[in-house]
């Protein structure tokens, strides 16, 4: 372990098929009025919207509805969630949905009371948050961003071309998160196996960073190991419980901050994907899904005993007779095999990218430093994005 740090985590957890019972306790700590924000259609659909209903009315709670969050939630629904909570002086923000109900819920408790423009002050210029917070709670319907136990919140502004997420402090993380894997059984597979690459590449960006010997990168590897079994069963029978439950439960611990403790990371597939989300509007796992290969090919000269680490902790690929370098690639080849067999993108094309857009693309991705070829360029980024289509 490298590094000082404190660790803590101020949210709640309640997992399970009955832990939609402890809402109404949840619910005892907050005042009387509850912004009731959800996505498109798949609550009302599956029943959830009425049980929620029923225990918001039970426990005697004015209900403001915020309907509509969609995929990756824009600033103008931001807007509208911000002015809802602040004239009607909610006392608790309710996210009842997958990560973009979450991540809305979050921004919506730091832009309500903001005086500024929050896309410009909180986004845009990352600056501290000073002014009241909403508190946040969350049911969650779809397993892969770990958005239940962070204080991450992504938003799309459409007009200026950028996705940007902001990762806010102990105060803005959901107070308590409800994880029922059961409500997860309604996804489609498209959005499971995205939420599953999702997972594998919270878990790869913080992994494949630092040359230390660190408990972060064993966690990583087993995280990482419980992902690949359970996503294969999952991919064969989507209504798995056991694989379903598993996924969920490592999802959370993949991004809540403990993997990265006392070492250094990377994020740069994220960024990409998330410039590629501005541009397209595809799901987030895919993005980051097309992307990876690519990044990686990049990167593995630059982290060749990490990668090689992967191929045989992970894959369980034997390095005897190959150069380092074979076992690696090998390592890779596993990857991708594992992403082919589970039914994910591999190609920008396929998600609505254009080669016109390469370039707006490429000058949108946030360099961050940290990954193992640290000095990564717009230049290069453009080459691997040319690389994914
Ligand atoms: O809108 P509804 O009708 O609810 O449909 C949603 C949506 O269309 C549907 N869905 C969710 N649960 C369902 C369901 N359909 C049937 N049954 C269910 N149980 O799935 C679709 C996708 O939902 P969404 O919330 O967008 O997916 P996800 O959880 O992947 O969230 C993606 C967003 O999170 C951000 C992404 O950038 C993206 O904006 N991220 C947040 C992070 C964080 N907070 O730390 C980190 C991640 O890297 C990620 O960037
Ligand atoms: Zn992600």
């Amino acid at each position: 372990m490298q590094g000082t740090f404190t660790y803590s985590n101020p949210t709640r957890l309640h997992f399970g098929p009955d832990s939609l019972n402890a809402l109404s306790s949840e619910l005892q700590q907050y005042g009387p009025t509850v912004l009731l924000s959800y996505g498109k259609q798949s609550i009302k659909r599956s029943g959830l919207y009425d049980k929620i209903i029923t225990i918001l009315q039970a426990a005697g709670k004015t209900i403001v509805e915020d309907p509509g969050v969609m995929p990756n939630p824009t600033v103008e629904k931001l807007a509208e969630g911000a002015r809802l909570a602040r004239e009607n002086k909610v006392d608790l923000i309710l996210a009842v949905g997958g990560g973009s109900v979450c991540d809305y819920a979050k921004g919506v408790s730091v832009a309500a009371y903001c005086t500024d423009d929050p896309w410009e002050k909180y986004y845009v210029r990352m600056e501290p948050v000073d002014n009241a917070i909403i508190p946040v709670g969350c049911v969650l319907t779809m397993a892969g961003t770990g958005s239940e136990m962070n204080g991450g919140s992504v938003i799309t502004n459409h007009a200026a071309k950028r996705k940007i997420g902001r990762v806010f402090g102990d105060a803005v993380y959901p107070r308590f998160s409800i994880l029922n894997p059961e409500l997860t059984l309604t996804l489609p597979r498209y959005q499971m196996v995205a939420g599953c690459f999702d997972i594998m590449s919270h878990i790869l960006e913080q992994y494949l960073s630092g040359t230390d010997d660190n408990t972060s990168d064993y966690l990583a590897e087993g995280l990482m190991r419980s992902l690949i079994h359970s996503s294969r069963i999952a991919a064969r029978n989507p209504q798995d419980y056991e694989a379903r439950s598993n996924i969920m439960w490592t999802a959370t611990w993949a991004l809540n901050t403990l993997i990265a403790k006392g070492k250094s990371t990377d994020w740069m597939v994220h960024m990409m994907g998330q410039s590629v989300g501005a541009f397209t509007d595809a799901t987030h796992g895919m993005t980051l899904a097309a992307v990876t290969l690519p990044y990686f090919r990049h990167i593995l000269p630059y982290g060749l005993p990490k990668f090689k680490r992967f191929a045989t902790h992970v894959w369980g690929i034997s390095p005897e007779g190959k150069t380092d370098e074979q076992t690696a690639l090998e390592g890779l080849d596993a990857l991708k095999a594992w992403m082919q067999e589970i039914g994910l993108v591999l190609s920008l094309r396929e998600l609505g990218a254009t080669p016109e857009m390469l370039d707006g693309i490429a000058e949108g991705t946030f360099l961050l430093r940290g990954g193992y070829k640290n000095n990564l360029t717009t230049a290069e980024v453009r080459q691997i994005l040319e690389a994914s289509m």
